[in-house]
């Protein structure tokens, strides 16, 4: 029972659209219908709100990290169930046709409620990269692939498997920036998107 009431407050936690509603009532628009059509904090900096897409950001990770110390006070013992449920509420949020987001901030949250130390690999990983090669979707990728290895290395047994399954789905959240990476399309932070 538990697990079942924490994997609901998780997901209707992590399916609340912040870049979206954040864009729609600062009056930058549809989120959805602007760059790559991603609700994420990266493309609501495309709409040139450069305090909007810190508030999203901040907000997506805010709201993995506070499903896991939620459900996990309400219902001690459930923290990997919230983890998976607010990280595909935000993946899949019935609210926008099951049409979310790729996970990148969520999933910050989620792995620092999870174990602090592996959330500041996460995060340097996610800025170094980001810092280096100005391109959002391989910092992300590479952030997110950088959280079931710490938590290896960590000894952090219990959250390899659920961060190896969290981090394919963010692959596959970013397969059509693969493609334009392959194809050298691929905007950089802040530029204009095809
Ligand atoms: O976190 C999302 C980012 O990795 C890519 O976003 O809008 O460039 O597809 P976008």
């Amino acid at each position: 029972m538990a697990p079942a009431a924490a994997v609901v407050l998780a997901y209707l936690l992590g399916s609340i659209p912040f870049g979206v509603i954040l864009t729609h009532f600062g009056g930058a628009g549809d989120l959805r219908t602007i760059g790559s059509g991603n609700i994420g904090a990266t493309n609501v900096l495309r709409t040139g709100r450069k305090g909007l897409a810190a508030a999203t950001l901040l907000l997506d990770g805010a709201k993995g990290w506070a499903a896991i110390l939620l459900c996990e006070s309400l219902f001690p013992g459930t923290a990997l169930f919230a983890a998976a449920a607010a990280f595909l509420g935000h993946l899949y949020p019935v609210w926008l046709g099951f049409r979310g987001g790729k996970g990148v901030a969520t999933l910050m949250g989620i792995v620092l409620a999870l174990h602090w130390p592996c959330g500041l690999v996460y995060a340097v990983v996610w800025l170094g990269l980001l810092g280096a090669l100005r391109i959002s979707s391989v910092a992300g990728m590479g952030a997110a692939i950088s959280a079931p290895v710490s938590a290896a290395l960590f000894e952090q047994f219990d959250m390899v498997i659920l961060l190896i399954g969290l981090c394919l789905l963010v692959l596959w959240k970013h397969r059509e920036n693969i493609d334009r990476l392959l194809s050298g399309t691929e905007p950089r932070l802040g530029r204009k998107h095809g």
